[in-house]
């Protein structure tokens, strides 16, 4: 993971002005190198939302560039814009799954961006599709519920339905926004063990979004701190030391926190 490797995402000279006039990001440049497991902290309102989303466009950055895998997402149009989309797999807090179908048509409309509107709108997905949508499950330990109903699933197995849509989506960057925020502390570990378990046996970069800072320190190999839109840190979670997260939360809330984990 040398730094002489190229970035598969660089933020640069990046800033988001949300139109009440909020500034989201101030000036980010960041480089997020292939197979990196960066995990965002931050105080609530902090910007680690939308830092993510302006990852794969679906917020607008106000000025700067965003460049993933040497293509420009920023300035990338129609087809150019589904593309790179298209290596961005997105895991989010409450699953977004489509709750009265299947596991596996869930999977399988991780395939969408492959295929054309109409041949996907009737469920006509080829053979190989629902292969590699039973491997994806397979992954997250969950094909023996392939024909379950989503809304018949625990959070945390629906959680793991949305790794393994992402997963069948063959993407090369995985961002995932406090994916583990409505579970429980097992659950959380079952599901953090299979993100890291995908970084590691397929290579594929992760940036995930959490509010806990035993979290962050467990599973990463990358803190990024945030602080009212700014980069206040950045470097191997070894470094991130008490202090330096008290300059990113401020004393009170890791003082909350040691206080509930005890
Ligand atoms: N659509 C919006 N319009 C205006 N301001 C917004 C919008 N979305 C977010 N903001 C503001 O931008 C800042 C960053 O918000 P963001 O959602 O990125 O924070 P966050 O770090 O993800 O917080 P949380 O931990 O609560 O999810 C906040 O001040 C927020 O109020
Ligand atoms: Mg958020």
């Amino acid at each position: 993971m040398g730094n002489s490797e190229k970035p598969i995402i660089s933020f640069k000279n990046v800033n988001k002005v949300y139109p009440n006039g909020t500034q989201g990001l101030k000036d980010l440049n960041i480089e997020i190198h292939p197979g990196e497991f960066v995990i965002v902290v931050g105080l609530s309102g902090a910007g680690k939302s939308t830092m993510l989303r302006s990852i794969n466009r679906l917020h607008e950055i106000s000025s700067g560039e965003i460049v993933i895998d040497g293509k420009s997402i920023t300035h990338a149009k129609g087809k150019n814009l589904r593309l790179i989309r298209r290596d961005i797999g997105m895991i989010f807090q409450s699953f977004n799954l489509i709750k009265r179908s299947t596991v596996l048509k869930n999977v399988l409309t991780g395939r969408v961006a492959y295929h054309s509107t109409f041949k996907t709108f009737f469920g006509l997905f080829p053979k190989e599709d629902k292969e590699l949508a039973y491997e994806s499950l397979q992954r997250v330990n969950l094909a023996e519920k392939v024909y379950a109903r989503a809304d018949e699933l625990s959070g945390g197995q629906q959680q793991r339905v949305s790794i393994a849509r992402a997963l069948a989506q063959r993407p090369k960057i995985f961002l995932a926004d406090e994916p583990v925020a409505s579970l429980d502390p097992i659950t959380t570990e079952k599901v953090m063990d299979d993100l890291k378990r995908i970084n590691q046996d397929l290579g594929i970069t992760i940036v995930v979004n959490l509010h806990s800072v035993a979290l962050a320190r467990e599973y990463g190999t990358r803190i990024i701190g945030l602080r009212a839109g700014e980069l206040v840190f950045d470097g191997p979670v070894e470094e991130a030391t008490d202090e330096t997260l008290q300059a990113i939360y401020g004393k009170e809330i890791i003082e909350a926190q040691e206080e509930v984990a005890q």
